[in-house]
């Protein structure tokens, strides 16, 4: 079996390792779209700029107010949106979803941040942020992708990572961690998509800093901690960080711009591959990367 799978899997690769695909998603009009983190930021730009395309959106989150207003601005431009209570941790929740909807598109988005000094972030630190931003995309893709797959239609799916998966920065190794982990889901997704032929292509967004309310994440968090610790310092340096950051509007186009390229690394700024380069160098010298804070 594992063998067979290398043979399928080898075959799908150009010789420059490019994709060759013979199947492309150029219209997305009455396609469906799952959006997770819909209700704000990122997640609501994504919602609306596949509704400009005339999708039919289906909005997901835990926040039912952003939800109201994200239906809202869909509707603005005239299309229809189901609007989903989904927390992105609750499997039977993904479940119940799947059994009602098939995507074309499906966008797992949702995330959060906790900042800290490594040793000093708590357990429960960890499974919170590791609970949304790891198993919530975990948990979309065991619901979702097997529907997809026997349908048998081009579909693509589409993973917001971060600039923080690709470099690690430092006093938010939480979240780093989370992303370097969305960042190894969706490329190992690729390839196991391509190794069982599946006519469905994955983007993996890492995101700049974008003007979004993550740096207020634990508005969402049952066990919310209101503190004055190094964490709460660093997410203070979130909200401006991203205060300075682009629209997520313009985000959320790019998004639909890359899908219809099969463009697999979206970045929002241009200067995403020199970050990568002195990152990839410092390592090929065997050496510790370079501090270097994105944009
Ligand atoms: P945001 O805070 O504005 O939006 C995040 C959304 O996720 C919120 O609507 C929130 O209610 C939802 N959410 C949180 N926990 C959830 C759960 N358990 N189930 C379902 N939904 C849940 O932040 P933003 O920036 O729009 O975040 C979207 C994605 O973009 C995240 O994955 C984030 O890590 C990523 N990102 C953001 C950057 C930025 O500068 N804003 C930079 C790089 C990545």
């Amino acid at each position: 079996m594992a063998f067979a799978l290398t043979v399928a899997y080898v075959m799908t690769q150009s010789p420059l390792g490019i994709r060759a695909n013979n199947w492309v998603m150029e219209t997305f009009t009455d396609k469906t779209v799952v959006v997770t983190g819909a209700a704000s930021g990122i997640g609501r730009g994504i919602a609306v700029a596949f509704a400009r395309e005339g999708a039919n959106v289906v909005a997901c989150d835990v926040d039912a107010a952003g939800l109201d207003s994200t239906a809202l601005a869909v509707r603005e431009v005239g299309c229809s949106v189901q609007v989903e209570l989904l927390d992105v941790r609750n499997e039977e929740a993904w479940a119940a979803l799947a059994q009602r909807v098939v995507p074309d598109v499906l966008c797992l988005n949702a995330g959060v941040f906790r900042g800290g000094l490594i040793w000093e972030s708590p357990r429960s630190d960890w499974d919170w942020v590791m609970s949304v931003n790891v198993h919530g995309v975990l948990n979309g893709l065991r619901a979702f992708v097997p529907g997809m797959i026997a349908r048998g239609t081009p579909a693509h799916i589409e993973i917001t990572a971060s600039m923080a998966g690709l470099i690690a920065t430092g006093m938010s190794g939480i979240y780093t961690a989370s992303k370097f982990s969305a960042v190894a889901i969706a490329e190992t997704l690729q390839r196991d998509l391509q190794a069982v032929g599946a006519p469905i292509g994955v983007s993996m967004l890492c995101p700049s800093a974008v003007n979004t309310a993550i740096g207020s994440s634990q508005r969402n968090r049952e066990d919310a901690v209101h503190d004055d610790s190094g964490a709460a310092a660093v997410e203070e340096i979130l909200v401006d960080f991203c205060a300075k950051g682009i629209d997520p509007n313009d985000v959320g186009q790019m998004v639909v711009d890359a899908i219809r390229a099969e463009q697999f690394l979206v970045p929002t700024r241009d200067t995403a591959a020199e970050f990568i380069r002195i990152r990839s160098e410092a390592l090929q010298r065997y050496e510790v990367p370079p501090f270097q804070m994105f944009d």
